[in-house]
């Protein structure tokens, strides 16, 4: 059981600020799901657990700026419970990514505050591991809270870099992949419909020579 339900709440709310503050697509459409769905109360079934993937000491380390919202990352991650996206077929995501993510629903069916069709969370990607191209349903935004890291967006496309605070929005199915070299990945990540649509892994011919690189 939380024992501090109001620590959640401040971080909710912290989010809201701090996306507020950004500019980008997709960033009304979360603030809109925090505003229907992120009211409370904290469910206080939900049992902590820390990242199996470890490197969320590293990652907020790593965070620079936003010095609100790494504080209310701090208050609130005694209770915060880690897991990992099993949806992925091994042969198809890897062996290395479902040990090396991990991540912390605070709004969303197993979250802290219940929604039925929305999701906003913290998301964590150890180094030196290659989140491989898939794509889904959901329109999703990513605020990756450190950086730089590499994004493409299609099997085979250029990388490009994307720095802490730079949001990026997925419209449904658009195919993307995320590189993490040598600095943890840590992120805000938002569904705001589809959540219950799984994610598939799209092949590309590359990993294999990426993933020896790292
Ligand atoms: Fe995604």
């Amino acid at each position: 059981m939380p024992n501090d339900p109001a620590a959640i709440m401040r971080l909710i709310e912290e989010i809201d600020r701090y996306l507020a503050d950004l500019n980008g697509d997709g960033l009304d459409d979360v603030r809109q799901g925090i505003l229907r769905f992120g009211q409370g109360p904290v469910n206080d079934s939900v049992k902590p657990a820390p990242p199996a993937c470890g490197h969320l000491d590293a990652a907020l380390l790593c965070m620079r700026g936003a010095d609100a919202l790494r504080h209310a990352i701090k208050e609130a991650r005694p209770q915060l419970r880690w897991i990992t996206y099993d949806a992925y077929p091994v042969n198809e995501i890897g062996k290395r990514f479902p040990v090396a993510h991990a991540f912390a629903s605070l709004i969303g069916r197993d979250g802290f505050v219940p929604a039925d069709d929305f999701e906003l969370g913290l998301f964590l990607i150890a180094p030196r591991t290659l989140y491989r191209d898939h794509r889904h349903k959901a329109p999703e935004l990513y605020v990756p809270l450190t950086g730089p890291h590499e994004w493409r967006f299609g099997a085979g496309e250029r990388w490009s870099e994307y720095g802490a605070h730079s949001p990026i929005w997925n419209e449904p199915m658009r195919v993307h992949a995320t590189l993490v070299r040598d600095i943890p990945f840590l992120a805000l990540f938002g569904w705001t419909r589809d959540v219950t649509v799984n994610a598939v892994v799209v092949p590309a011919s590359d990993w294999t020579e990426i993933e020896a690189g790292l």
